[in-house]
């Protein structure tokens, strides 16, 4: 059977890709924070190391965080302290765990990396004003689900001619931690579609930004 790396999957999407990948009989390796901090380059290649040469088949770039204090969020509060770890977990961490896996992804059959992304990073979709939360929600989210597009983009361009398909998905808005009780997804139906998108990627998705429907979502 496959096998999945995934971050993040303490929680949220993470633990149910977990759940629904293992009840399909794939093997799974799922680091949580404590184990591998996806802002701390040493602790992913500690832990990348310990696994020595086995094969990854896809790699989900899942682990994320909204950081919704005026620091990070409202013109006005900026700081940059406020918007770092935003900024280190959702670009940084994903350009980092990429690096560091991309060896055991390239033993695998499948060769697939996606990264968990937004519509909120969408500029076409309605740049900063897209979710009812106004033009100035979310600043440093908004852009750094913008900028993992780009990383995305950048990988499936390196990567691609030796056959990986690198895609970026929106997973719709979830109820999980980030998401909120009122969001319009239960994590079992997002990720049951993400799994049939993942599951159906080929080479010619490599680079583009999927919604749960397999549909392009625009830049
Ligand atoms: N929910 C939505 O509506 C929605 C919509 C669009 C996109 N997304 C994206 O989907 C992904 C998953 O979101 P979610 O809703 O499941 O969020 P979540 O419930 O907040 O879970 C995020 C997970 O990421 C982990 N994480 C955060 N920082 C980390 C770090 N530095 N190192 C390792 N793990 C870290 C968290 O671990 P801890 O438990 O230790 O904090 C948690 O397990 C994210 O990339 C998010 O941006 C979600």
């Amino acid at each position: 059977m496959p096998t999945l790396f995934i971050t993040g999957a303490a929680g949220g999407l993470g633990l149910e890709f977990v759940r629904q990948y293992r009840e399909a009989g794939w093997t799974i390796i799922a680091p949580t924070r404590a184990d591998m901090d996806v802002t701390d380059r040493n602790s992913i290649e500690a832990y990348v190391a310990k696994l020595g040469d086995v094969a990854v088949d896809v790699l989900i770039n899942n682990a994320g965080m909204r950081n919704a204090t005026p620091q990070a969020s409202q013109l006005g509060a900026f700081t940059a302290e406020g918007w770092m770890p935003t900024l280190a977990t959702n670009v940084i961490g994903p350009a980092l765990v990429t690096q560091a896996v991309l060896p055991l992804v390239r033993r695998g059959a499948q060769k697939k990396i996606v990264l968990l992304s937004s519509r909120l990073g969408s500029l076409a979709a309605g740049g900063g004003g897209n979710s009812g939360g106004g033009a100035s929600s979310y600043y440093a989210y908004r852009v750094s689900k913008t900028a993992v597009n780009q990383l995305g983009r950048c990988l499936a361009i390196d990567l691609g001619p030796e056959g990986f398909i690198c895609a970026l998905l929106d997973p719709g808005w979830v109820r999980t931690p980030m998401g909120g009780a009122q969001a319009a997804l239960t994590p079992e139906e997002s990720v049951a579609k993400m799994r049939k998108v993942i599951a159906g990627l080929e080479a010619t998705d490599n680079g583009r930004f999927i919604s749960l429907d397999g549909e392009t979502v625009p830049w």
